[in-house]
């Protein structure tokens, strides 16, 4: 251990699997206020806990605890203060009393203060670890964990945000704990300029938008930005359909305030000024199979409009290829992005043919994170983050 740095457990939630690195993790922080504020902003995290001991071996983690300097333990062992102890066995199970048991196994550590299972002064936390295979558990865990809770993560969120009791919602909309991990990726912060070019319900500009970020969109399909496609819930169908939209969602959350704009656009076509500098692009672009992949442009030979049909013309559309459309969203970024900023996308994966190098790739743009979301036994999603490391040539 380094100097002053004290080692705190980080307990992740055992899904989306592949967007943490282990359920328990233990960083080596210099106080509490550190494991508060990673806390502060992750929704993968339940609990930050001071690490008092840890183990492979029962015996060496019951001397270590009993070993325990008294200024660690003595606070908290006063009679005034209200205490529980929570017991996790992770990846097998216990009976009622078998937990009593395991809490009673604690007894020497002589806390004086009365029990309290709501909203106790302190709370422990034991946990035993048997490993994530659940078709060979064995007959003692990996590894013993005890420590005191310092923190929770940001778990409430993905209920406070959840897709359920949202407004409006489409039949791609991103759900709620993806989504924040999606701003967590792009460093959403207070006053960030956050752009989403697919935009859709506008779900990855709400998780955005609760992170302090100020929130622009654009997709090509205005029946839904204009709350006029079919309602996304059967019980909404007698409702006005102007209560659906982007900007209702952000007011059910109170976040208006955040939110810049939303526009028609297609993606493939040139719109924004040079001079539009974004500090992160986060994006669910269409993938061809709930949702058409589509932009503007014809086949026919004779493009021409007639006059008397000009103003009610809707364009027609052909095929926009993945490839191209990644392409244009990394070029998109490279220009648009301020040095730093943060290009967030899906991209779908057959799974028998993913190749890491034959992932997108631009020469401003470096990849700091790839990680899959499986969806089926073949395909999978991942999701890639992208930095941008310098401008452009000019004319690119
Ligand atoms: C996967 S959905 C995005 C869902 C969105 N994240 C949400 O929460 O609802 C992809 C979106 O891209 C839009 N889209 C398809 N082709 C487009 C294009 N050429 N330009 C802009 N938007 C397009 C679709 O209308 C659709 O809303």
């Amino acid at each position: 251990m380094t100097g002053t740095l004290k080692k705190y457990l980080m307990w992740f939630a055992n899904e989306h699997l592949d967007f943490r690195l282990q359920p328990f993790w233990i960083a080596e922080l210099s106080n509490e206020e550190d494991v508060k504020r990673l806390a502060s902003r992750s929704v993968t995290l339940r609990y930050g806990i001071e690490l008092w001991s840890h183990s492979d071996n029962p015996i060496h983690f019951h001397d270590t605890l009993r070993r325990l300097p008294s200024n660690v333990l003595e606070p908290y062992a006063r009679p005034e203060v209200s205490f529980k102890v929570k017991v996790e066995v992770f990846g097998s199970s216990q009976t009622q009393e078998e937990k009593v048991q395991r809490i009673e196994s604690f007894s020497y550590l002589g806390l004086r203060g009365p029990v309290k299972l709501n909203k106790p002064d302190v709370a422990f936390q034991y946990i035993e670890f048997y490993g994530l295979d659940d078709k060979n558990v064995p007959d003692q865990p990996y590894d013993y964990y005890f420590g005191r809770i310092v923190t929770e993560g940001q778990r409430d969120l993905i209920s406070k945000l959840s897709l359920k009791k949202r407004i409006f919602i489409g039949n791609t909309s991103m759900d709620s704990q993806l989504s924040l991990i999606m701003a967590n990726q792009g460093l959403v912060k207070n006053g960030s300029f956050v752009f989403d070019p697919f935009v859709g319900s506008g779900s990855l500009l709400v998780a955005a938008a609760q992170f302090g970020g100020y929130v622009l969109g654009a997709d090509i399909d205005y029946l839904m930005l204009h709350g006029r496609s079919a309602p996304t819930r059967k019980q909404a169908r007698h409702k006005p359909r102007h209560e659906e939209s982007v900007m209702a969602n952000m007011k059910q959350y109170g976040l208006s305030s955040q939110y810049v704009d939303l526009v028609i656009a297609d993606f493939s076509l040139p719109l924004w000024s040079k001079t539009l500098k974004l500090d992160a692009i986060i994006t669910d672009p269409p993938y061809g199979v709930r949702e058409a992949m589509e932009r503007l442009g014809t086949t026919k030979e004779n493009k021409k409009i007639s006059e008397k049909h000009l103003a009610t013309h809707m364009p027609s559309k052909v095929q926009y290829t993945m490839t191209q459309l990644l392409h244009d969203l990394l070029v998109f970024a490279a220009r648009h992005l301020r040095i730093d900023g943060r290009l967030v996308t899906w991209v779908p994966v057959i799974r028998s043919e993913y190749e890491e190098t034959n992932l997108p790739k631009h020469e401003c743009l470096r990849l700091l994170d790839n990680s899959e979301q499986i969806l089926s036994t073949n395909a999978s999603r991942r999701l890639l983050t992208y930095e941008k490391l310098k401008e452009p040539m000019v004319g690119y």
